[in-house]
């Protein structure tokens, strides 16, 4: 059986998140998202609340995923589950330097381990996580950005009430 982790923070997840994971369990037999809990770094959603929009994402687009956390290094977690393979998404040249450095230090952590990077569908060459906060901050609509499933839920606790 062909394993693949999809890692990233999903803070929150975007459509552009959705299109690669989408993609990635459309070539390999068992697709395992994997969020990332880092202690230093600053998360608008918790690691549950992360964990709890994938999963409605994940069931209203009736995708066959696991839902799960990373809480070491990622090459280890890829090892124990038996996963050949990280799918990562590529938006522009701007994301390419720290994936490449991600990619590198994976392959040295875990040499059986391969990267493979998704080109963006076009349409999500600008989308990021970042940017539906912001947008969600001031109130703004941020349908066409996040899964409608989960587009209330996202706005009600960023937005502090301008919506
Ligand atoms: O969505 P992001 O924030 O770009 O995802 C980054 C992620 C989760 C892929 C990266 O931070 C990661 O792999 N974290 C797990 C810890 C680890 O293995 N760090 C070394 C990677 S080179």
């Amino acid at each position: 059986m062909r394993i693949a982790v999809c890692p990233g923070s999903f803070d929150p997840v975007t459509i552009g998140h959705l299109d690669i994971i989408s993609r990635a369990a459309k070539i390999f037999d068992k697709v395992i998202v994997a969020i990332a809990v880092n202690p230093e770094k600053h998360f608008s959603f918790n690691e549950d609340e992360r964990k709890d929009l994938l999963r409605t994402v994940a069931k209203h687009e009736n995708l066959n995923i696991e839902i799960d956390t990373v809480e070491g290094l990622l090459a280890d977690y890829a090892k124990e589950k038996g996963a050949t393979a990280i799918i990562k998404g590529l938006r522009a040249m701007t994301d390419f330097e720290y994936e490449f450095q991600m990619a590198l230090t994976n392959k040295k952590l875990n040499p059986e381990l391969e990267t493979l990077f998704l080109a963006t569908s076009a349409e999500n060459m600008f989308l990021s996580s970042s940017m539906v906060k912001q947008v969600a901050g001031f109130g703004g609509d941020i349908s066409n950005f996040v899964p409608e499933c989960i587009a209330d839920r996202i706005i009600e606790r960023l937005s502090g009430g301008k919506k």
